[in-house]
């Protein structure tokens, strides 16, 4: 079976965690591309060159889930010649026999606008900072100026900024909770899989 499900979103909007529940239950591989440009901004030296070069080690890093990881991501996602290097590992992924579900900015967009299922989770700016500041702990406000200065250099990039594609549902987790935004997503896989 070929079956791609795409999910794009700002930062800590719920993706990650739909993604997962519907790779569990539906029995398909999850990619989180976001991982992908946080190891590319946290091995440093040229961008171009590390996101040629990424390995195994690189995306297992312990260290990619911090903020100074995810504003690095977020610069060197603004790179073409770096988006270029990742493409093709993850239209393979989504393209594998079983089915995937990716994560990222651009899926539904760019990587593959051919996915069976495309979802856009949003929430606002003050309710993802939140939720990033429980993950992550520090200064609240500095949480959320992050937040907002990585949504804005993610929309305004040139490259595969982020925005939905015209055939996604949206979820807007804002006042939803999690159970529900998930619940919708099932549906509308386990639809799509029916048909
Ligand atoms: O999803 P995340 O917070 O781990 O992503 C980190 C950064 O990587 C994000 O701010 C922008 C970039 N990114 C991207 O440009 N395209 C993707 N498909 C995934 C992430």
């Amino acid at each position: 079976m070929i079956f791609t499900v795409a999910i794009d979103g700002p930062a800590a909007a719920g993706k990650g965690t739909i993604a997962r529940e519907l790779a569990a239950r539906f029995g398909l591989g999850h990619l989180d591309t976001g991982l992908l440009y946080r190891a590319v901004g946290a091995k440093g030296g040229d961008p171009v060159a590390s996101a040629r070069s990424l390995t195994e080690a690189d995306l297992a890093r312990p260290d990619l889930r911090s903020l100074e990881a995810g504003q690095a991501a977020s610069r060197v996602a603004a790179i073409p010649e770096v988006r270029a290097a990742l493409v093709d590992f993850q239209r393979a992924f989504a393209r594998r026999p079983g089915g995937a579900v990716l994560d990222g900015r651009d899926i539904g967009t760019v990587i593959c606008p051919e996915a069976e299922v495309k979802l856009y989770v949003t929430a606002s700016p003050e309710v993802r900072a939140r939720r990033r500041w429980l993950e992550v702990g520090g200064d609240p406000d500095r949480v959320l100026a992050e937040v907002r200065e990585r949504d804005a250099r993610d929309m305004a990039r040139a490259e595969a900024p982020l925005r939905p594609a015209v055939d996604a549902l949206l979820l807007d987790t804002t006042d939803m909770p999690v159970e529900v935004a998930v619940a919708a997503a099932v549906a509308r896989v386990a639809a799509a899989l029916g048909g």
